[in-house]
């Protein structure tokens, strides 16, 4: 029999990935397409569902492709993807009703406020872990429901959405539930994405009922909440489908939730940092969900199948990657490598922060109407020091979370794992271990995400054992030590409060 291996699929902000891995972890196939950004309106972020699925089945054949791979080598296929990103479609014809709405969207701010005057705050947090806030599923599903056109279907033309959906007729998913439906056609979520909608009771495990009639999100449309990575498997795809094979669909994850899983952060007090379009730093709390009075999340980690629920503290930065590209956009650089060189052609930012909250600020600030800003410009800063300064900032906002994380479980962080694109730049790497003053630990691997979710597929079909086998895939790739005195650092950090503090509540109706 030829050798097998596991699939990924990663679904992220700004593109589709594919990936193949073997048995040591490593990487046999990488392909990736890019889809488009649609903002509609300032503070609204679509994705169109349907160029989103093209994009996946064009990845997944010029991976295998590219490789010499055929799709019965699959043993199984993983999923992630970008989290809270909310879908509506017709169950019959598939079609969305409406464009995603990314997380990164804000048109739900004046939802929430309305929630927060109302006094729901605590509520929520306590069923569901959340901050009430935009960038969960609730608010988008009901704005999806409210106002997206019916569908132009013979069926549907003289019946809202709502009631549709009472029927059964319409689904709403996160992009694996939009993925999973159409390899497999079932109507399936993990718990780790179930646990980012904020209407997932994450100590009852249960679609929370009062938060479904707060939103008037009927139950029918919503998928079957299964574990991450489920023996019983999700589905498999169509023989006669686009694969031309039928590939056991065995796990799913949020993208931040497979980073920590690829990164085998098994057990309480493992923690990682992802650099993406925004950073995402997480702490596994083992089988307690532990509450936070910082600012973070409590959210769902991963649940293997027969297995309680592991939780994790999150701490969730909006804009970081993001700011570099911004960079990029305005012409301040030419391509993200050259951040490090013009960085570090300054010994500092001569006094400038920059504070990249183009769509608010996420923990542990939960501020929907803060916006972005530079302050302590003078006649002499030039582009080295807002390059600086942006790099200082994606080092300020983990410190801002490592500190928060820090307070709520009484644990310290003695080593951070750490992966996504970012992290390629060893300024930054060292910056980080300089300004949090902790260890930071690069993996060989450093696409941890698509290894996440290719690890809790491929335990559901039994390609690898269990979690020692995959711990022990786990290397190094550097170590980056603190190398900045403390005084130092903590000086540099004293100010970043107060160039928040000016970027805070900015955003008028
Ligand atoms: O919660 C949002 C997060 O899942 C997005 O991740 O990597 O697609 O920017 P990424």
């Amino acid at each position: 029999m030829a050798t097998s291996y596991v699939g990924a699929i990663d679904q992220g902000t700004t593109g589709t990935r594919f990936m193949v891995f073997d048995h040591s972890g490593h990487v046999i196939a990488n392909a990736y397409e890019q889809h488009e950004q649609i903002y509609p309106e300032p503070g609204w972020v679509e994705h169109d569902p349907v160029e989103i699925w093209e994009n996946t089945k064009s990845v997944v054949l010029s991976g295998l492709d590219e490789a010499g791979l055929d799709a019965e080598q699959l043993a199984a296929l993983g999923i992630t993807n970008q989290r809270e990103t909310t879908i509506v479609w017709d169950r019959e014809s598939g079609k969305p009703v409406h464009n995603a709405l990314v997380w990164q969207d804000r048109r739900t701010t004046d939802r929430v406020e309305e929630l927060q005057e109302a006094g729901k705050v605590e509520e929520i947090r306590e069923k569901t872990g959340l901050e009430c806030d935009a960038y969960f599923s609730a608010t988008k599903t009901e704005w999806i429901l409210d106002n997206a056109e019916p569908l132009k279907l013979q069926s549907s033309r003289s019946r809202d959405l709502r009631s549709r959906a009472r029927d059964g007729e319409l689904l709403m998913g996160t992009i694996d539930s939009w993925l999973i439906y159409n390899l497999t056609g079932n109507h399936i979520t993990d718990v780790s994405n179930a646990s980012r909608t904020m209407l997932y009771n994450i100590e009852g495990m249960h679609w929370d009922e009062e938060l479904l009639a707060e939103f008037d999100v009927p139950e029918a449309m919503l998928p079957e909440v299964r574990p991450s990575s489920d023996e019983s498997l999700y589905g498999h795809t169509d023989a006669d489908g686009f694969l031309g094979a039928e590939v056991p669909v065995a796990g799913a994850l949020g993208d931040q939730q497979a980073a920590l899983f690829g990164q085998t952060c098994f057990d309480a007090g493992d923690a990682k940092n992802t650099y993406g379009t925004g950073s995402f730093y997480l702490m596994n709390t083992g089988n307690e969900a532990v509450s936070s009075d910082h600012g973070l999340l409590t959210t769902v980690g991963f649940q293997l199948s027969g297995e309680p629920v592991q939780y994790a503290l999150e701490g969730s930065i909006f804009v970081t990657g993001a700011a570099i590209e911004w960079l990029e956009d305005v012409d301040i650089i030419n391509n993200a490598a050259q951040t490090a060189e013009l960085a570090s052609s300054v010994d500092s930012t001569d006094g400038v922060y920059m504070v990249p909250a183009f769509t608010g600020l996420g923990a542990p600030h939960w501020d929907g109407r803060a916006r972005g800003t530079i302050v302590g410009m003078t006649r002499g800063t030039g582009k080295e020091h807002i390059v600086r300064a942006t790099l200082e900032s994606i080092a300020y906002q983990t410190r801002d979370i490592a500190e928060a994380m820090e307070a709520d479980s009484g644990v310290e962080t003695t080593t951070l794992r750490v992966d996504g694109g970012a992290v390629k730049n060893n300024f930054l790497c060292q910056l980080q271990a300089d300004i949090i003053q902790t260890e930071i630990a690069r993996p060989e691997v450093d696409e941890t995400t698509a290894l996440g979710s290719a690890y809790a597929a491929g335990l559901a079909v039994g390609y690898w054992d269990d979690l020692d086998e995959l711990r022990s895939n786990w290397q190094v790739d550097r170590e980056f030590d603190a190398e900045m005195e403390s005084e130092q650092a903590d000086g540099m950090y004293g100010r970043w409060d107060d160039a928040v503090e000016r970027s805070l509540d900015w955003a008028q109706e």
